[in-house]
């Protein structure tokens, strides 16, 4: 299941570019946010996507990774990842979105998504958003020099239980990242700690907790990419990709490195404006 020997260590000449990369990610995704609104169509939030991306001297990476057709992925209320931007899905008061957004910069990559409210939306589901946030970030507070692999996915989980009732999607995960959007290994939402690869310096993932208010089962709509929930039920995504350094983790998509999640201690980089 686990094949270490392929996961790509990253030099630090080689981090400061997926910090680049990462940034453009962040600030696309920032921008994205404010965007959010009743009334925008999630082809629209593409487009200001792809704008902020390219002139930014960076690559949208997901248009035309395995024939996908857009620089986001727009997932509403009961769909979970994938969902593919159009003009004709215009946002309403009280919708869910998840919105993914990655970046090619000088051939390395940057991966994250956020889960915002549209206008006024039920605190049930930004509860929900909030708490697969925090998980995410119990995931990168979970991963030192010397742990493994599932301690990450058991922080993910634990988190999301300690947040209430929700199911966690188990089909999809996070993934090493590096010259390419998935490498090696797979990062697993849930599980027993202290399985899988040693995290060692220069490992760079993404880690990306999918949690749903009712079932986690899945179902992939006939387009080939949009996934929702089976019951139907909402649910929310959040991804960050970050890389384990000497300090800690260094959240290279996050705009200040995590340093406001994970503290001064854990990171040592300069948070960038
Ligand atoms: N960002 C997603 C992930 O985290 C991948 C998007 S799939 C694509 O794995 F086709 F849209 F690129
Ligand atoms: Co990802």
């Amino acid at each position: 299941m686990f094949r270490s020997q392929q996961i790509q260590i990253k030099n630090e000449e080689q981090v400061e570019l997926m910090r680049g990369a990462g940034l453009v990610v962040g600030r696309t995704l920032e921008l994205l946010r404010s965007a959010v609104a009743p009334g925008v169509s999630t082809g629209q939030l593409d487009r200001i996507a792809e704008e902020s991306i390219r002139s930014a001297g960076a690559v949208p990476s997901f248009k035309g990774y395995h024939g996908y057709p857009a620089s986001i992925c727009a997932s509403v209320n009961e769909q979970i990842v994938h969902g593919i931007p159009s003009e004709a899905q215009v946002l309403k008061d009280g919708d869910l979105i998840s919105i993914d957004c990655g970046a090619i910069l000088d051939g390395w990559h940057g991966d994250s998504a956020i889960t915002v409210g549209v206008g006024e939306t039920d605190p049930r589901y930004l509860t929900m958003a909030q708490v697969c946030e925090d998980a995410m970030w119990a995931g990168f507070a979970a991963a030192a020099i010397g742990g493994r692999l599932t301690d990450i996915s058991h922080a993910v989980e634990q988190a999301v239980r300690a947040g209430g009732s929700y199911g966690i999607v188990t089909g999809y995960g996070g993934h090493g990242i590096g010259t390419e959007m998935h490498q090696d290994p797979h990062v697993l939402n849930h599980g027993k700690p202290g399985r899988g690869p040693k995290l060692v310096k220069g490992m760079a993932l993404a880690i990306e907790p999918m949690i749903t208010m009712g079932s986690p089962d899945t179902v992939e709509l006939e387009d080939g990419w949009t996934v929702i929930t089976k019951d139907r039920s909402w649910a929310a995504h959040t991804e960050h990709t970050f890389v384990l350094t000497e300090d800690g983790p260094w959240v290279l998509t996050a705009l200040d490195g995590g340093r406001s999640r994970l503290g001064d201690t854990v990171t040592s980089k300069q948070p960038v404006a």
